[in-house]
């Protein structure tokens, strides 16, 4: 089924609802494309669409807010051309937006409206952390919308991959500013459409988002971002001592909500940690559980920048079939 172009034969901005505010298209280095859109859009193109706006509702309302408090935190450690460049981003982020907002117009699809947020961010160098990892995750969300839209609407493709890349430039910069390598591998990591959409959701008021996207909400994950002390390590039920690995592994701390994760209807299944990084398959070891609400498991070698981890019980080889078994998380991992 498709869609057909509703109001006109370029992007619809006319019938713009306003919700965000106006971008600066100086600040931006241009306003959203004039070219003709494609006559038509798929269903599903539609839905990914509004699935976008939901996580560019958020970097807008994220940046936007950050701008305006760099203003007023201690940014001394900052070049004045880092701050431009972060008030340049909040410029192409809301750009981005307003294109969107304007294809969803022109089919005629509904408009997904803001959330309210809560961003843990109090001091610039909070911000730059925040901003390197929600702008990896929508870099990772861009990417598995690239590979659907290739499939359902490859006219749009050019476009997204347009925003792709301008995202990454965006990120490369927060990278920078902390001192990490702008790089770090050379792939960055696809992931689905769910795993987007709960990565979002921790960044979300409960209850506050107008309209609800159709995807499944996962119980949550939280991995701690440092190295365990090995000698606080339970055994593994087998007897070994669950801090000797042999490949040099690093053990991760991981903490759920047990009133929220059904773990009991798994059964004597081995519960597993599967991780997704870059363009290969997950890897998974087992997870450990330590106490009520925690467990551990290593985190496999020869990953870098940042990836993706999940709590499942089967080793699916593909990330989207991994995605529908996930029985909490993603959470990320940032590993370099
Ligand atoms: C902006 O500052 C307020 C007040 O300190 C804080 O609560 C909020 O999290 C900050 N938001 C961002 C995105 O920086
Ligand atoms: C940064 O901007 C402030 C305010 O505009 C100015 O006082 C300061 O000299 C600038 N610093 C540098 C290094 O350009
Ligand atoms: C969301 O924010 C608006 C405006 O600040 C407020 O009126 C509303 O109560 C909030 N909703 C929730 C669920 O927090
Ligand atoms: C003990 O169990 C762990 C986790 O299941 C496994 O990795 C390890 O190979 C086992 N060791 C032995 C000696 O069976
Ligand atoms: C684990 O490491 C300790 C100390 O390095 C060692 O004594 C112990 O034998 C190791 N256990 C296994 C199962 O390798
Ligand atoms: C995990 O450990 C806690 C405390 O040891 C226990 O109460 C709980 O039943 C365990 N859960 C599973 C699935 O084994």
């Amino acid at each position: 089924m498709l869609l057909r172009i509703f109001a006109a034969i370029s992007l619809s901005f006319a019938t713009f609802a306003r919700c965000a505010p106006f971008p600066d298209i100086g600040i931006a280095g241009g306003g959203p494309p004039n070219s003709p859109v494609p006559v038509e859009i798929s269903v599903s193109g539609a839905k990914d669409v509004q699935l976008t706006q939901f996580l560019e509702n958020l970097e807008v309302s994220f940046f936007s807010a950050a701008s305006t408090n760099l203003s007023t935190w201690d940014t001394a450690g900052y070049s004045n051309s880092s701050i431009d460049t972060v008030n340049r981003i909040t410029a192409q982020e809301e750009v981005h937006l307003e294109t969107l907002t304007a294809i969803l117009n022109t089919y005629n699809v509904p408009l997904i409206p803001p959330c309210n947020y809560s961003f843990p961010v109090s001091s610039a160098k909070e911000f730059f952390e925040v901003a390197d990892l929600i702008g990896s995750v929508g870099i990772s969300a861009t990417i598995g919308l690239s590979q659907r839209l290739a499939l359902s609407d490859p006219s749009v493709a050019r476009l997204i991959s347009s925003i792709l890349s301008v995202e990454s430039r965006h990120d490369a910069f927060f990278r920078d500013v902390q001192e990490r390598e702008p790089n770090p591998s050379p792939f960055d990591t696809g992931i689905s459409a769910i795993w987007a959409y709960n990565i979002a959701l921790s960044f979300i008021i409960p209850g506050s988002c107008p309209v609800q996207i159709p995807l499944p909400v996962l119980p949550e994950l939280t991995v701690a971002q440092g190295t365990m002390d090995p000698s606080t390590v339970a055994p593994f039920a087998n007897g070994t001592n669950s801090a000797n690995s042999t490949s040099g592994d690093i053990l991760k701390e991981f903490t759920w909500d047990p009133t929220q994760v059904p773990f009991v209807v798994q059964g004597d299944k081995q519960l597993l940690a599967g991780w997704v990084n870059q363009a290969n398959k997950p890897v998974y070891t087992p997870l450990t559980n330590t106490s009520e609400g925690k467990g551990t498991a290593r985190m496999p070698q020869g990953l870098s920048g940042i990836t993706f981890v999940a709590i499942t019980t089967e080793k699916f080889m593909d990330v989207d079939d991994l995605a529908q078994s996930t029985i909490a998380g993603p959470a990320v991992v940032v590993v370099s």
